[in-house]
């Protein structure tokens, strides 16, 4: 994503200061000239436009613009025209009248790196490639039987991450918490390894694991990161922060990695009852149909990586949340525990078939997604065409930011916004499946999240897990009233200071 705040090269802009000043000034006569009705929005500077304003959380800085200047405001972000949608109604317009026009996507530097926009699902144009791989993720992979068929991988890999959490309690000081999103990430590395490969990736024995556990933490690094070419392309050729240098190395490696992944499974034998997401992905590259040919072996190992930095983020910086939420709202705690000591008991572990069972523990999920989505302005889309757009003239090309963080504060839609009130959902049949407006973690429209009903399972699964199997209380040095709430924003929105937490093995 294009961020702003912190360029170091600030001199390199300056000493191109009169190429730049031109090319700004041809821009905005080109645009002008057209006698576009543009959206409202604070006023730039010239060339840098607004970058400048908006600061190193501009979920935030932007949700304020609203007051001023409406729920659709303009921005000129470098040189990248950008429409930015801040309440629900607006983005009810977008998603229901105008999906088609904005289902592009904006392309950073970065992701140009071994050419990996060209085989990316999330960053495909709107056309034949990107309807060939959102078919197979949502036909083929994550269908629900296929879904409810790997059920015993998701239990173990969560098994696996209680038994860390329990070991890693025993080792420190009284009242001192352990780091939980780092376990739940680790742990959601290695489900979706064993859902896309059949193995553990994150483990210490196997080199390539590591290898390539280590590489994925650079792709998401660098991938996160502002890139001051972003925002002025004609910089590109000197790539100042060495973010293309760094990402180009990590995708490189990780590449490699799942190249041999790939040709490791074709050389050997499978049983057939135990398909992973490799096995439909290969089996539909050999097959008869058409659209097959359309599927190379980089566009396989593309496809590998994208699984990762989709889904593993994004599981943990939500669980955390929904933790650190329950953490400081202690009535909240204690109804999600009742719930799950009346649904579950004591006597066995929790199932993913109890989940239909919980509604109050669906309600915290829904009530952290509402203020804490962990993309927060969504995965930027781009317009195809000229469009109208509520009265706007909105050019070709423009870049949109869904302020999805906004939207779960909207006033208009929300009583007391900033309250965490998971009651607020109990029988509003709202539901974050891309059908209401208000609540879009995962988008909406024809771009929205492909990875839906897993991201479902999992994090209830994992959610419930540790709320079942432990009692927990915040790291001795913290309370409710002094818990740091600010966020930072990489690839994810995560917590700015990671959660510390207590956890008490129940029953021990
Ligand atoms: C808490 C978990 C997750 C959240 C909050 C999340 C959120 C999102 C969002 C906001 C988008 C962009 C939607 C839009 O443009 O309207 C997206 C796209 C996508 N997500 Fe997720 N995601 C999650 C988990 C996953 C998982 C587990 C997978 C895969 C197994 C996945 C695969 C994808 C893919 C492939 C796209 C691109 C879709 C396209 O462009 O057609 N996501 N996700």
């Amino acid at each position: 994503m294009v961020w702003f705040s912190d360029y170091p090269p600030l001199f390199l802009l300056l000493s191109s200061f009169p190429l730049l000043l031109f090319i700004y000034s041809y821009r905005r006569r080109k645009i002008s000239a057209s006698n576009r009705r543009l959206p409202p929005g604070p006023p730039g500077w010239p060339i840098f436009g607004n970058m400048f304003q908006l600061g190193e959380m501009p979920h935030r800085t932007l949700t304020n613009l609203r007051e001023k200047y409406g729920p659709v405001v303009w921005l000129q972000i470098g040189a990248i025209n950008t429409m930015v949608i801040l309440s629900t109604k607006a983005a009810t317009v977008f998603f229901k009248n105008h999906d088609h026009n904005f289902a592009d996507r904006t392309i950073t530097q970065t992701m140009r790196v071994h050419n990996y926009d060209k085989s990316s699902l999330a960053l495909a144009p709107y056309g034949t490639y990107w309807r060939i791989m959102r078919r197979l993720v949502t036909v083929d992979m994550l269908v629900t039987k296929r879904i409810n068929d790997t059920a015993s991988v998701r239990r173990r890999c969560v098994d696996d991450m209680l038994s860390w959490v329990a070991k890693e309690a025993r080792e420190l000081e009284d009242g001192r918490g352990v780091h939980v999103a780092r376990f739940v990430f680790l742990m959601t590395f290695n489900l979706l390894g064993n859902l896309m490969l059949s193995r553990d990736l994150f483990d210490p024995e196997s080199k390539d694991g590591s290898e390539f556990f280590t590489a994925m933490m650079g792709l998401m690094e660098w991938g996160g990161h502002p890139n001051v070419t972003d925002l002025f392309p004609w910089l590109r050729w000197l790539d100042p922060q060495g973010l293309k240098k760094k990402m180009d190395r990590d995708m490189g490696i990780a590449l490699g990695i799942a190249s041999r992944f790939v040709k490791e499974r074709l050389e050997e034998q499978r049983d057939n009852n135990s398909r992973d997401f490799l096995d439909v992905l290969l089996e539909f590259q050999n097959s008869e149909s058409q659209e097959a040919h359309n599927i190379s072996n980089k566009d396989l190992n593309i496809f590998i990586l994208e699984i990762f930095l989709a889904g593993s983020e994004t599981t943990s910086s939500t669980i955390e949340w929904a933790l650190t939420e329950l953490l400081c709202n202690r009535e909240c705690m204690m109804k999600v525990k009742k719930e799950l000591g009346s649904v579950v008991g004591s006597a066995r572990e929790f199932e993913e078939s109890d989940i239909d069972n919980l509604p109050y523990l669906q309600c915290v999920v829904k009530e952290t997604f509402r203020m804490h989505p962990p993309i927060p302005l969504l995965v930027p889309r781009r317009a195809i065409q000229d469009t109208e757009f509520m009265g706007y003239d909105i050019p070709k090309d423009t870049q949109v930011f869904v302020n999805a963080w906004a939207i779960g504060r909207d006033p208009d839609v929300w009583d007391e916004p900033l309250a965490f009130k998971p009651e607020r959902f109990l029988g509003s049949g709202t539901e974050y499946k891309g059908q209401h407006y208000e609540l879009i973690p995962f988008g909406a429209g024809r771009r929205m999240c492909a990875g839906v009903p897993l991201a479902h399972r999992v994090l209830h699964l994992v959610l419930g897990s540790l709320l079942h199997r432990f009692d927990w209380e915040l790291d001795n040095r913290v309370t409710p009233s002094t818990m740091d709430m600010k966020d930072r924003l990489g690839i994810t929105m995560r917590k700015f200071e990671p959660l510390l937490a207590v956890p008490k093995l129940i029953g021990s």
